[in-house]
């Protein structure tokens, strides 16, 4: 394969972009702005949220850190179109769709909907329906170069974990056009009623969703040239536009570090040395890149590409967990809850008891007790605990099971970078140390979620320090306390004492 450049394989062409309100579309507007002379314009397709204009919330985002090494003009060439990706059209007026079709030259597609907790009805929509329409527009563009769909490893998890999944089409259970018709067929209670048999192997409706997608892609694509990226676990960026960035935390790894670096969680259910399959956001940024050209320049082919690390840079669940609590106490959050002490438990058991007693019964006590007190984000740590405590149970599937992703089309591709670009749009995974990146999502995500400025770490330390004393002392105080109740109902201070410590001694062990 010859060598390639990112920086001139959009140059003067036109964009158009789903999810730029993402995670993984906004990081990749921003480098397609970045590109020197790059494109001449990029049409973001957005949807109103929450009464806010769709112009209003890429305003915002254009505003965000992760646009501040921009030029205005750069900034310029966002031109928003409001749409409902879910309708047939797309939602799209008239005269937008017009544009649309006789200017632009790539299609990247990135909007889904990323929850595992999606009613099949609603991820269908979102994830299937969505991927149809916007195929349908991008088939009548003239000038097509290239469309890249955004998919995720885990399409295929329903294979055995032995197996190494392969950068191929997996089959998806049914034909895509039967089961649209299928699905048209049926009403809401009916599909609610079958979603179980419907995902089959499946274990929720996004992995069979993105599965069914690029089913759908592979077979309506007609002469569209196509790459399908699947990336794995996105965390933040290991260095473009900047070290650490994160916007949300959608995505539940991200959302663990954003929790233990203020004390909320405390455990998450994990097979120890389990394969982990963790990219950074700008490596995946650069791959849809890279694959766009590759699509362009072999538009006969259907090209996929693994955007994953296990095969050659592994690290683990205990590894993640034991660096992002090792750097959230040395880069602490300000207002902790508690002491930052999570650590992965294997039995499901033993992690929904420490689930409940560490984290969700204080939070509920918290959150009764709060009118006393007038603490304003006891409503929202419990909100936080449920939903955590709802994530669990949809995550531990995939962490206590591995996959191993073959990655050598991704290989060729990243080998046909040219050299002089492999800075600014880094691709490979062998170059990441783990230790250093997941302190890298710490600090990014102290800084960008939590929004706390580095001037603050100071002060957040001498926090922690007295927190972690009252830590250490609080096994003390229950023993203490508990003794103490027995005693007042008549229980000898003996048998009180030995009651009380092997209380504290099971918890402690827990
Ligand atoms: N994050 C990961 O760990 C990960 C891993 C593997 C694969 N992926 C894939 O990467 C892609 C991007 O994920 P992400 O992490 O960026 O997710 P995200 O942060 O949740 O962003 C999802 C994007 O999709 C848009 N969207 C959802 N429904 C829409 C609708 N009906 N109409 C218009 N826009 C809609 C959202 O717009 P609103 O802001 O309007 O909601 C948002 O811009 C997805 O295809 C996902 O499957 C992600």
């Amino acid at each position: 394969m010859r060598k390639y450049s990112i920086n001139r394989s959009l140059c003067g062409g036109t964009v158009l972009l789903t999810g730029a309100t993402g995670f993984i579309g906004g990081s990749l507007l921003e480098r397609i702005l970045e590109l020197d002379p790059g494109p001449n314009c990029v049409y973001v397709l957005v949807r109103k949220r929450e009464g806010i204009s769709p112009k209003a919330r890429i305003d915002k985002i254009l505003a965000s850190p992760l646009f501040v090494r921009l030029k205005p003009e750069a900034l310029r060439k966002v031109k928003v179109i409001p749409c409902d990706l879910t309708a047939g059209n797309l939602g799209l007026s008239d005269g937008d769709r017009q544009i649309l079709l006789s200017e632009c030259t790539h299609v990247f597609h990135s909007a889904a909907f990323i929850s595992f907790a999606a009613h099949l009805n609603s991820a269908v929509r979102i994830n299937l329906l969505s991927t149809r329409h916007l195929l349908g527009l991008t088939k009548r563009m003239p000038k097509l170069r290239a469309m890249v769909h955004v998919s995720t490893a885990y399409a295929n998890c329903t294979r055995n974990s032995d197996e190494v999944l392969q950068e191929r089409l997996y089959p998806s259970s049914m034909e895509p056009s039967s089961f649209i018709d299928m699905m048209e067929r049926m009403s809401c209670e009916e599909i609610n009623h079958k979603t179980e048999e419907i995902l089959g192997n499946h274990v929720n409706t996004y992995t069979f969703t993105k599965q069914m997608a690029e089913n759908l892609l592979a077979m309506e694509r007609g002469n569209v040239p196509l790459s399908i990226i699947r990336p794995s676990i996105v965390l933040n960026s290991w260095s473009q536009p900047t070290v650490g960035w994160v916007d949300n935390v959608n995505s539940g790894a991200c959302g663990f570090i954003a929790g233990i670096a203020k004390g909320l969680f405390r455990t998450f259910q994990a097979t120890p040395n389990t394969l982990l399959d963790v990219i950074p956001v700008d490596m995946v940024v650069s791959t849809i890149l890279a694959a766009a050209e590759r699509a362009h320049q072999d538009p006969e082919n259907l090209h996929i590409f693994h955007c994953t690390s296990n095969t050659i840079n592994p690290t683990t669940w205990d590894e993640y967990c034991e660096e992002v609590v090792r750097a959230c106490r040395e880069h602490p959050c300000e207002n902790l809850l508690w002491y930052p002490k999570a650590r992965i438990r294997k039995n499901y058991l033993r992690n929904l008891l420490v689930l409940y007693v560490f984290q969700i019964i204080p939070a509920f006590i918290i959150n009764s007790i709060s009118p006393i007190w007038n603490f304003d984000k006891s409503e929202l740590i419990y909100q936080v605990q449920r939903r955590y405590l709802k994530g669990n149970s949809y995550t531990s599937f995939f962490s206590t099971h591995q996959w191993k992703f073959d990655r050598r089309n991704t290989q060729v591709l990243q080998d046909a970078l040219a050299p002089d670009e492999r800075e600014v749009h880094p691709m490979d995974p062998r170059l990441i140390n783990w230790r250093k990146y997941f302190e890298i999502c710490v600090v990014g995500t102290r800084r960008y979620f939590h929004k706390e400025s580095s001037a603050t770490t100071e002060r957040a330390r001498q926090q922690m320090k007295r927190l972690k004393i009252t830590a250490e002392l609080t096994p003390f105080f229950i023993f203490a306390l508990l003794t103490y109740a027995m005693m007042n109902i008549g229980i000898s201070w003996s048998i009180a004492s030995i009651f009380s410590a092997t209380i504290v001694l099971f918890f402690i062990w827990l």
